[in-house]
């Protein structure tokens, strides 16, 4: 059993061919998948296809991408979605220093107004990141305090590509590492990189449509490719694919309090 608990399959990439990308990934043994939103409508599709298939689970959020142009009540529609029962946790929410830097200001702001709707509503947060890892943990940890006590915090830093010494940091202030395609690259250095990572401190994601692992890389990604993820830990950390998978799974259930 593996669970991608990152792909974004309400968008146009998976019109086509929405039913049978599903079914590849339950032969793939994938029996549950996590929806991270980017806006508003996203959550909504969503939770469409959470009624329409079994084993799917949404997320409320403002991608921080979106914060440029986002305003306060697109947050709070977004926490009034918090409350639907097939909405699982807060996310994506982050920091993306990577194209435009004339807002991020607005990205931080809303980055700890998602921290203080995880924390009230007690949910799980997903966080994105690109080329702005120190902002992020540093307010992760101001938003969340220091305490040695983890105060029921959870959530996920996906498509880890850092340090090991930021993975430690991660782990550290209670979250877990989301591990994927980036991790098949064959000069992307992650491989080597998560070793240090304690296996039952990794979840597996896809970020489909975006980033498939070899031997798909730079086509469409989708949820059942997340078994060449599994694989290629199992691989790093000389463990069997079962138990990669057992693990794995194991923690993203914790996280997300998913059944
Ligand atoms: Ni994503």
């Amino acid at each position: 059993m593996l669970i991608d608990t990152h792909a974004h399959l309400y968008l146009d990439q998976f019109e086509d061919d929405l039913e049978a990308a599903i079914d590849r990934a339950r032969e793939a043994g994938v029996t549950r998948i996590l929806l991270p939103a980017i806006d508003v409508p996203s959550v909504h599709r969503a939770l469409e296809l959470c009624e329409r298939f079994d084993g799917l689970y949404a997320m409320a959020a403002l991608h921080p991408t979106e914060t440029k142009e986002a305003t306060s009540s697109d947050f709070d529609a977004v926490a009034a979605l918090c409350d639907d029962p097939h909405v699982v946790a807060v996310g994506e929410s982050g920091l993306d220093y990577y194209r435009d830097r004339s807002f991020d200001d607005r990205q931080q702001e809303f980055l700890r107004l998602h921290i203080r709707l995880a924390m009230d509503r007690k949910l799980p947060i997903v966080f994105h990141n690109r080329e702005a890892f120190s902002d992020l943990i540093r307010i992760v940890e101001e938003e969340w305090g220091n305490s040695k006590e983890m105060d029921g915090r959870r959530g996920v830093f996906h498509c880890f590509t850092g340090t090991p010494e930021e993975a430690a940091r991660i782990v550290q202030a209670g979250f877990v590492v989301g591990i994927g395609g980036i991790v098949t690259f064959r000069n992307a250095g992650l491989a080597e990189r998560v070793r240090s990572i304690p296996l039952d401190r990794i979840v597996l994601v896809t970020d489909a449509p975006w980033l498939a692992p070899m031997p798909y890389r730079g086509k469409r990604n989708e949820p059942a490719y997340v078994r060449f993820v599994a694989e290629r830990l199992a691989l790093e950390k000389e463990v069997s694919l079962e138990e990669v998978a057992g693990v794995t799974s194991r923690t993203a259930r914790e996280v997300f309090g998913i059944g």
